[in-house]
């Protein structure tokens, strides 16, 4: 059985107990990180805990201590079976009322993990017909709001891709529904500025000091097979992944992908904390 902690509190996951007035459950009032187990221990950890305190900074919300998130980290690994995996860190407003108000009180810090069965080795995607709001209160934020990102990545799924491309509401591209988005246009690398509201993901800040990489709009029309010569996504659990298929079109894998990728593999697997 997997074991996750509470609070600081080692449970069985069937045993595990959030209130129900928990204001994370009640209106999503939190943030999270979803940190990449590789070969036995996360991977770029302190990046995620400077992210979730930005996020937590944004939503007004007090930061637990860095030392006491590791420490659950360690915690449920200790009892993991596997060495490869997703670890999810959640940190929400804690007790609140049944509405927007918060309450005074202790946060709630949630960690579990999952294995990591498949491994995509490509990504399919669909541009979904809602915008980001690059303006919204939550840009930049990874709080644990994401409705709007199931949404989304179902309109995809049913489509038959595996990730939803938002465009943002000036009408340029923006990102996926869990991933950043790059492209190659003339030979040269392109990604979304952080102004285009997509989230500063972990992966798309090494890509970032790895290789050269313009940032910059791209607008959404452009963002298509016969327009671009090369694409790929970016997270903590895709890596760095080609996508061969935009809204139904195919599109070849090519060298700058294949580069950044292996750069992005060989940092992954010498440098835990890079
Ligand atoms: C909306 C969104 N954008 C981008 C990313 C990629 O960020 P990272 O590389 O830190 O996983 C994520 C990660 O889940 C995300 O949820």
């Amino acid at each position: 059985m997997a074991l996750v902690s509470v609070n600081g509190s080692l449970v069985d996951a069937s045993e595990a107990e959030i209130s129900v007035f928990d204001h994370g459950l009640v209106v999503g009032d939190g943030a999270f990180e979803t940190v990449l187990l590789f070969n036995g221990g996360p991977f770029a950890l302190e990046r995620h805990l400077s992210r979730l305190d930005a996020s937590l900074a944004g939503l007004a919300l007090a930061s637990p201590d860095h030392a006491r998130i590791k420490d659950a980290v360690d915690a449920v690994l200790e009892h993991v079976p596997y060495q490869q995996g997703r670890i999810r860190i959640t940190v929400t407003a804690g007790h609140g009322p049944l509405g927007s108000g918060r309450l005074p009180g202790e946060p709630s810090i949630i960690v579990a993990t999952t294995e990591l069965t498949e491994v995509h080795e490509s990504a399919v995607v669909e541009v979904v017909p809602w915008p980001r709001n690059e303006r919204g209160a939550l840009v930049g934020l990874k709080t644990i709001s994401y409705g709007e990102n199931a949404v989304a990545l179902s309109y995809a799924n049913a489509r038959g891709a595996d990730e939803a491309i938002f465009a943002n509401l000036a009408g340029n591209l923006c990102e996926g529904s869990g991933s950043n988005v790059f492209v190659v246009i003339d030979n040269e690398v392109i990604t979304p500025p952080l102004v285009a509201g997509c989230l500063a993901g972990i992966t798309r800040g090494l890509v970032l000091e790895l290789s050269t990489v313009q940032e910059r709009d791209l607008p959404i029309g452009d963002f298509r097979a016969d327009r671009i010569s090369e694409a790929f996504l970016t997270s903590a659990i895709r890596g760095v992944e080609p996508i061969t298929r935009i809204n139904g079109e195919s599109l070849g894998v090519g060298p700058r992908t294949l580069q950044i990728k292996g750069d992005f593999e060989a940092l992954r697997l010498h440098n835990r904390e890079p």
